[in-house]
């Protein structure tokens, strides 16, 4: 089936849509050019190139085309993906998987009475089938010992060796040996003699000692064992390894003149066991030579053993030689052969060889060749050899059996069919499909990448019915899609299942779940999973505590939270501090804070060595809560205990009353604490911050004049903060000061102390005012005249000056960042609104980026100058990038 056969004239296209999975497959375009012919359909796969991609040059290429389903070639018609369902969905049905399953579902049901209105025609090759599809031993007796029962058949040796294997393979020998027991009594003892069934019962069963035993007692009751049956134990001691007795046997066999090809391959077998391969090729050349018959069956054996030994091109060899001698049917050793080369991944090998043989013998491999192969292609992404596998199979007719369906299954999968595949799945009723681990997989995977989480929910679901639990990657991937879906019902479902069969999803696939149920309030579920989970002795994960006591957190439940808090410690994950404060805080929002709150301290004490980290950790918790007195009292017990509180905890309790604009507290411990030692540079710059943002602009220039009194440089936060305030303050003669100081103490001007003096000066003159007065006063420094004259130009007060000259002397007083820019651009759009787009330009090939303030002033613009259609393109350029307008412009729309 390659494209060279292609000459049927209906030929159809239809491109299948495009795989949104990654990963290196996924990114492949796979495109199915689809020729009918009256009485089946042929499907081409193409692909687009990648690299990677096996790409075989006999193949048309095609260029991916759009993503919907449409004729490639001009003129004709339209294939719709079910057509492939359909001529697929025929090709299954001729597989006998749905008799099959429905003969164990009666066998089960214990109906024997449907049993019969079946009509089964029972013959050798049906019980053998039957019997083969069996999953469990008993329905396999219950078949047997109806069939057995049934007028016109009767069982034949070949039956008997199945139920013996399949018995023996269960390792049930009571039951075997009641079986045989029972089959004493039975009608058709007549037709098997019984010691006969009796060594081959024990032969297959694996216990050739007593086979022997028997055989032994046999023989002194003049008894003998057919030829059938020879065989059998010989095979048996073979196997197991008896080879002393197998000489011995064999002797007999030959003696009486049993002796055949059967005897011929079950001691080359023998000679392979022994790892005597020379022996074997020189004994297979010498029945040969000596003209005697040899099956199709022992070449396969040796070429299998060399094989085995890695002797692959021997192997490849002794094929080649039988083969031209043509005196042995090949295809046992040519299936052996291929399976041996798929085996060891030499895929290539194995495809040249068939494709080889079918040219020249005309070979047709059986479905479990077929099916081997294409599993392993599949495996490795070899679509386009899989697809060509398939259709092939479709065209010979061969039946397809459960393996066949579900690789075809995977295969639509994986090529991006997934709508193929879940109508094949959909069907499976009709030709009896019982998917596999791997389709169920393959199903629910590609369904969750193509967002139909429900479908996939519901393959799951029935995955779980025929127990198939999904694997943990396919698992995590629909918690994810059900996740994404906020479905949390369903994913709820899926925990509890999973937890019922002991299944452990990954720590992130749960912890995602656990956050899920935190998000939509239902942080109590979420802690029923963890305790289920504690039950099974899984440690949760730290992020998963962190979920669940900022929910507890959320809700109100302190109380819980603490719990989790020590729970987490006892299964030996640290808590970070900013744990600590949500479990604080919720204690704090609960009855009785201070007793709640003073038991956790007194638990986490009693679990470290007294140090001031613990201590520590509630009074910033306290702060955050805003319970400066509670960490104060931390701070008091800490002393108590003979712990000397370190600096972080002064800052700490400091920040507290900060934090709670507790300012006469604040302010009182800080000169206690100065009373007590000197004070630092940190502690100084902590209460300045702290002040500034309690809006205390007096306290914090005082205490910054403090430090500076004490020689102390102020970090350039505490510049930034309160030259910030005072200007909001209008205290434009302060600020003037503050910043000559920052600039005497040999501080840069930052960006923002130039931003909040150039926004204050586009507000106000005043602020250019107080500049000019202290030039009056005062000896400025260069710098600070420098930016007085920028004040001044900014403010408009020495007009004449345009934007360009203001940036270069914004540069010399401090670098410009985005913000700078948004400030010159609405100075311009106060007045041109074409320069300013102009400057706008110029701000973005200068490599800055325009964030939503840049873009408001923009349209803010245009509707200020009644240039309502350019405002409107502005807005839209800036909706695009996703920002929205500030209230203040939105009234203009
Ligand atoms: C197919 O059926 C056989 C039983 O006949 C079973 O052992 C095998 O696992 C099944 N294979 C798949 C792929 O379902
Ligand atoms: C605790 O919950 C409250 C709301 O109840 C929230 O404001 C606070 O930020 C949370 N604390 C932490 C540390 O998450
Ligand atoms: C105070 O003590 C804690 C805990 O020992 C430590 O982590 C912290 O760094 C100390 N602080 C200072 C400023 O030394």
């Amino acid at each position: 089936m390659t494209g060279k056969t292609a000459t049927t004239n209906h030929r159809k296209m239809i491109t299948v849509r495009s795989v949104k999975n990654s990963g290196a497959f996924f990114s492949l375009l796979p495109i199915f050019t689809v020729t009918t012919t009256t009485t089946n359909h042929t499907i081409f796969l193409f692909y687009s190139t990648t690299p990677t991609s096996s790409y075989s040059s006999s193949y048309k290429f095609l260029p991916p085309s759009s993503t919907t389903l449409s004729p490639s070639i001009p003129g004709t018609p339209q294939l719709q993906a079910s057509d492939v369902v359909l001529s697929f969905k025929e090709w299954f049905k001729t597989s006998s998987c749905a008799l099959l399953s429905q003969i164990y579902k009666i066998l089960a049901a214990q109906d024997e009475s449907a049993l019969c209105r079946l009509k089964l025609r029972l013959c050798e090759a049906l019980v053998l089938e039957v019997l083969n599809y069996g999953k469990d031993v008993l329905s396999c007796l219950k078949f047997f010992d109806w069939a057995g029962r049934q007028p016109g058949f009767y069982h034949t040796r070949s039956t008997f060796n199945a139920i013996f294997k399949i018995l023996s393979r269960e390792k049930l020998m009571s039951i075997m040996v009641g079986f045989l027991e029972n089959y004493m009594k039975q009608r058709y003892v007549h037709r098997v003699r019984f010691y006969n069934t009796l060594v081959m019962g024990y032969a297959i069963a694996g216990k050739p000692e007593y086979a022997l035993q028997l055989f032994g007692r046999m023989r002194f009751q003049g008894i003998d064992l057919d030829g059938f049956s020879y065989h059998v134990l010989l095979n048996a001691l073979v196997e197991d390894g008896y080879f002393d007795a197998v000489e011995m046997v064999a002797k007999q066999i030959r003696i009486r003149n049993f002796e055949s090809d059967i005897t011929c391959s079950i001691l080359v077998k023998s000679f392979c066991k022994q790892q005597e391969l020379d022996r074997a090729e020189e004994y297979l050349r010498g029945v040969v030579g000596n003209g005697l018959a040899l099956n199709g069956h022992v070449v396969g054996v040796v070429v299998d053993a060399l094989c085995k030994n890695n002797q692959f091109e021997k192997a490849g060899k002794l094929v080649e030689e039988f083969r031209k001698m043509g005196i042995v049917p090949m295809e046992h050793a040519y299936g052996v052969w291929i399976r041996r080369l798929v085996q060891a991944g030499k895929l290539d090998g194995a495809l040249e060889f068939l494709k080889c043989k079918k040219l020249v013998d005309g070979y047709v491999p059986d479905v479990f060749k077929y099916n081997m192969l294409i599993c392993r292609l599949l495996r490795e992404n070899r679509l386009e050899e899989v697809c060509d596998l398939l259709i092939e199979m479709k065209d010979l007719q061969i039946v397809p059996d459960n393996v066949t369906m579900n690789a075809a299954l995977c295969f639509f999968c994986k090529a991006g069919m997934e709508d193929v595949a879940l109508e094949l799945y959909d069907s499976r009723a009709e030709f009896g499909l019982s998917p596999n681990y791997m389709a169920y997989n393959y199903l629910i995977n590609t369904l969750c990448g193509d967002e139909s989480v429900d479908v996939a929910f519901r393959v799951l679901r029935d995955s779980i019915e025929h127990c198939y639990f999904p694997r943990r990657k396919t698992f995590s991937i629909l918690v994810n899609a059900l996740c994404r879906a906020e479905k949390l019902e369903k994913m709820n479902e899926m925990f509890l299942v999973a937890l019922e069969r002991n299944f452990m999803p990954s720590d992130s696939t749960y912890d995602k779940f656990i956050s899920a149920l935190c998000r939509a309030r239902r942080v109590e579920d979420g802690y029923l999973l963890h305790g289920q989970l504690n039950g099974l002795n899984k440690v949760s994960s730290k992020s998963t505590y962190f979920n669940l006591i900022n929910g507890f957190n959320m809700s109100g439940r302190g109380d819980i939270a603490a719990r989790l808090l020590i729970e987490m410690q006892e299964k030996g994950h640290n808590p970070t501090k900013k744990l600590f404060r949500a479990v604080i805080y919720s204690l704090s929002e609960m009855e009785n804070p201070e007793k709640q709150f003073l038991r956790l301290l007194e638990m986490q004490l009693s679990h470290h060595e007294p140090n001031p980290m613990v201590y520590n950790l509630f009074i910033d918790g306290a702060g955050h809560a805003k319970k400066p007195e509670l960490a104060r009292e931390v701070y008091e017990m800490m002393k108590r205990s003979d712990i000397e509180p370190n600096l972080s905890s002064d800052i700490l309790v400091l920040q507290s009353y900060l934090k709670s604009e507790k300012i006469a507290d604040a302010l009182n411990f800080f000169h206690d604490l100065s009373r007590r030692r000197k004070i630092g540079r940190k502690l100084y710059n902590t209460i300045i911050v702290g002040l500034c943002k309690a809006n205390k602009p007096h306290y914090a220039a005082d205490i910054l004049l403090e430090m500076r009194t004490n020689h102390l440089k102020p970090s350039l936060e505490c510049y930034e903060v309160l030259v910030q305030l005072l200007c909001a303050h209008q205290e434009y003669y302060m600020v003037v000061n503050l910043v000559e100081d920052l600039i005497n103490i040999g501080r840069p001007v930052s960006s923002f102390i130039g931003n909040v003096l150039l926004l204050h000066s586009l507000k106000t003159e005043e602020l250019f005012g107080a500049w000019a007065r202290s030039i009056d006063v005062h000896n400025l420094t260069p710098s600070s005249l420098m930016l007085g004259e920028l004040i001044g130009a900014f403010s408009g007060c020495k007009a004449g000056k345009d934007i360009e000259i203001i940036g270069e002397l914004i540069e010399r007083c401090f670098p410009l960042d985005i913000y700078t820019y948004n400030m010159l651009l609405r100075r311009l759009c106060m007045s041109d609104m074409d320069h300013a787009c102009k400057f706008f330009k110029k701000l973005c090939e200068k490599g800055y980026e325009p964030n939503r303030w840049t873009y408001d002033t923009l349209v803010h613009g245009f509707f200020r100058h009644g240039r309502t259609t350019e405002a409107r393109r502005w807005m839209d350029e800036m909706f695009g990038r996703g920002f929205d307008l500030t209230d203040a412009t939105k009234k203009f729309t």
